[in-house]
């Protein structure tokens, strides 16, 4: 099967987020099974590319203002996996990939539109797959083009669409004359295709089109169909449900793995964790604790600053949280609401609490390495990377029991020795600190403390298992592609 996948990030090109990592790890996983994989990307000023060739000079995009023309650079193979980058600097040569601190940047609707239909006319020249794999908003395009203003055209009229929901949170909306602009029709803005209260929706015109949705973990593809996590689209899933699924990521573990990891202090197994005292002593040292006794249990965090990720939960408690014995490590940035808040907790307990607002690959890396526990207390999460990645490191997750948290995490159980981790349920600062003192507690059994380490090193969440249900989604997608194409 030829699969070309459409996203807006992708490591190691670049990265805001989990979608970065999944569309970096996911293609080559396919591949692997015998599978052409295409990936088109945007060219940013982030991406370096070692040696890029431009492959098509001028690809036509038509505005209502006038024609844009962008070009595709080939990025050339890697892990046997084809990239083009989508080369139109007016658009894409920016400080950042969708805004600054400020906000979003105001022409995102175009921007991304350009790169969708720029995708499709690419593929025409370059090779029409049988199934494309679009992910979150910023491609949700790719599926609206294809059944409207691409419907009449033969090269695609067989061609299924996938669609995988990463965030319901992030929808692309944006005012009723983006439509003219992008030349897409007004009928495509009625309640049952992308109009929603008053506005056009990105992503449910990509829900609605699609031949197939998936989303990133069991448990969240549920929460979606619901009120209090469908973000305002759980109808429109749940109207569909039958060609919804959850699909769990998987991880790199060439990349995040305490035995070959390329940033960390040392290395460590499950049979030999003494490496790890050595990352914790590094990890204090990166963000000026000094004299610490390393006795004390660290707790990392490592998050885009988003109201999604539970701070204000953490917010809520940190002051009881602090009286504890422990120190807490902090990485990430965003909203400068809970930059602000860590900066202040630091202030107040230099010795306890530490962070560093940036993004810091290397440094997420020592963080997973060497910290005792992992905290994340989302207020939703669609899978989650991070606390996988903990697991791996022997860095026990505290999390709360939502999405694809609740579906990577078993709670600990001292009894029976099973278990690996800690999680709560109800959204409630109380609820945390109650779960924190629980493994604070739990450190202190030291033996009992390595058989849970050990316990969630052992676990095996690689893209193996995964990238062949998305093979067996692609199937699906075909045949209800010829269904609803005849
Ligand atoms: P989300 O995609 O919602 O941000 P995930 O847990 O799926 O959450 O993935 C986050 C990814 O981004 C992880 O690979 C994590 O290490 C990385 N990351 C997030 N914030 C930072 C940061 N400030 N510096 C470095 N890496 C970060
Ligand atoms: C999103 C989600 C995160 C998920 C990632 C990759 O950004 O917030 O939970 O792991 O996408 O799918």
């Amino acid at each position: 099967m030829h699969i070309v996948f459409a996203a807006s990030e992708c490591v190691p090109f670049s990265k805001t987020g989990g979608l970065a990592d999944v569309v970096g790890a996911l293609p080559p996983a396919l591949a692997a099974l015998g599978h052409r994989v295409t990936v088109y990307l945007p060219l940013y000023r982030q991406t370096k590319l070692a040696d890029p060739k431009p492959v098509l000079q001028s690809v036509t995009v038509p505005f209502d203002d006038r024609y844009r023309f962008c070009s595709v650079v080939d990025g050339g193979m890697h892990s046997g996996v084809q990239f083009y980058f989508i080369d139109y600097p007016p658009f894409f040569d920016r400080e950042a990939l969708y805004g600054t601190s400020v906000g979003d940047y105001r022409d995102n609707a175009e921007r991304f539109a350009l790169y969708s239909r720029a995708v499709l006319e690419a593929c025409k020249i370059q090779g029409v797959p049988d199934v494309f794999h679009c992910h979150d908003w910023q491609s949700a395009l790719v599926p609206v083009l294809l059944r409207s203003i691409y419907a009449e055209d033969p090269a695609f009229r067989d061609v299924a669409c996938v669609f995988t929901i990463h965030n319901m949170g992030y929808q692309g909306l944006f005012p009723p004359e983006i439509l003219p602009l992008l030349m897409l029709p007004w009928d495509l803005f009625t309640i049952t295709r992308m109009e929603f209260y008053g506005n056009v929706n990105f992503l449910k015109g990509a829900l609605v089109f699609s031949d197939f949705v998936t989303t990133v973990s069991r448990k969240y593809s549920q929460e979606i169909q619901t009120a209090e996590y469908g973000f305002g689209l759980e109808g429109v899933l749940h109207g569909r449900a039958a060609t919804v699924t959850g699909i769990l990521n998987g991880v790199d573990y060439k990349e995040w793995s305490p035995e070959v990891d390329k940033f960390t202090a040392a290395h460590f197994s499950p049979n030999d964790l003494s490496g790890k005292a050595a990352c914790k002593q590094d990890l204090l040292t990166q963000f000026g604790i000094t004299n610490a006794n390393l006795k004390l249990p660290v707790i990392g965090i490592v998050s885009r600053f988003a109201a999604q990720k539970g701070f204000d939960l953490i917010s809520q408690v940190m002051d009881r949280l602090a009286r504890e014995e422990m120190i807490v490590v902090a990485l990430g940035a965003g909203d400068k609401e809970y930059q602000d808040m860590f900066l202040r907790l630091h202030k107040q307990y230099p010795q306890k609490i530490a962070v560093k607002v940036a993004y810091d690959n290397a440094l997420a890396h020592k963080i997973e390495a060497g910290s005792d526990m992992f905290l994340m207390p989302s207020r939703y999460e669609p899978c989650g990377l991070n606390q996988i990645y903990s697991l791996k490191y022997g860095t026990v997750p505290v999390v709360r029991a939502t999405g694809g948290l609740d579906d990577t995490i078993e709670n600990w159980d001292p009894r029976s020795g099973r278990g690996t981790g800690f999680k709560f349920s109800e959204y409630t600062g109380e609820a945390l600190l109650d779960t924190m003192k629980l493994a604070l507690k739990a450190y202190q059994d030291r033996e009992a403390w390595q058989k849970l380490m050990r316990n969630g090193m052992n676990k095996d969440f690689s893209w193996n298992a995964s990238a062949r249900e998305y093979v067996r989604v692609y199937e699906r997608a075909r045949q209800l592609r010829t269904i609803n194409a005849a």
